[in-house]
């Protein structure tokens, strides 16, 4: 395989921790890099209505600026959100900066799960899921010719919004996103067990075997 390199469009060390490995596994050519390694300092801003839209926007914009330094790149990047049916998908898209603070400032982790709190305070419907959109852009040489490619993968987890706030683990919305198939918040779950089942985790393992897909060379038949 040619060497070929990925550039992970984030920041966050836990991220890149959980996403690299599972990329370098893909083959002895690839070379994973965050913007941090490369020392890329861009601020993206995730005006998009979608995850989709926001994921892309990300992997657009890291592309523009690499691709002439690299030869053979993939650009990933990732966006995520809480989806309340009896908010009508709310926070979804906006989960980062759900409750409202002063201009210029952002909320906390502790501001958006108190929002969320209270605006569901009486509701009996509190059905909720998690999603996650991967989005890749790359080009590289396949079969000695250029090929360029764009795609985008989902993984979601069903679960409830909890009365209250349960573990000590994990962040964002952990405490009180409880998860049917564990029958238990996030929070009170490991890192190695969220990691398992975690919205995240999935579309991040069907992006890597997307991306194994598009990077292995066509056989020929003869
Ligand atoms: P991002 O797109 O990964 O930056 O996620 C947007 C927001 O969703 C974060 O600021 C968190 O509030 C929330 N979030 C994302 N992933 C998780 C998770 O695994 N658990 C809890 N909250 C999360």
């Amino acid at each position: 395989m040619k060497q070929i390199t990925v550039v992970l469009a984030t920041n966050n060390r836990d991220k890149v921790k959980e996403i690299k490995p599972l990329l370098e596994d893909i083959g002895p050519g690839i070379e994973v890099f965050s913007l941090n390694d490369l020392e890329i300092d861009i601020e993206i801003e995730e005006t998009e209505e979608t995850l989709e839209g926001n994921a892309k926007l990300k992997t657009d914009a890291v592309f523009d600026l690499l691709s002439k330094r690299f030869d053979n790149l993939v650009t990933f990047a990732d966006d995520t959100g809480l989806e309340v049916t009896a908010l009508g998908g709310a926070p979804g898209v906006y989960s980062a900066r759900y409750a409202p603070v002063p201009e210029g400032t952002s909320p906390t982790y502790e501001d958006n799960v108190n929002h969320l709190l209270t605006k569901m305070n009486g509701m009996e419907d509190r059905k909720a899921c998690f999603r996650t959109v991967v989005a890749l852009k790359g080009r590289i040489e396949k079969n000695s010719k250029p090929h360029t490619f764009e795609s985008a993968v989902e993984g979601s987890v069903e679960g409830a919004i909890t009365l209250e706030k349960t573990g000590g683990n994990g962040f964002g919305y952990d405490p009180v996103f409880w998860v049917n198939s564990a029958r238990s918040t996030f929070a009170q779950m490991s890192i190695e067990e969220k990691n398992r089942i975690s919205h995240r985790s999935r579309a991040v393992r069907k992006a890597v075997e997307e991306l194994r897909r598009i990077l292995t060379p066509k056989l020929s038949v003869f």
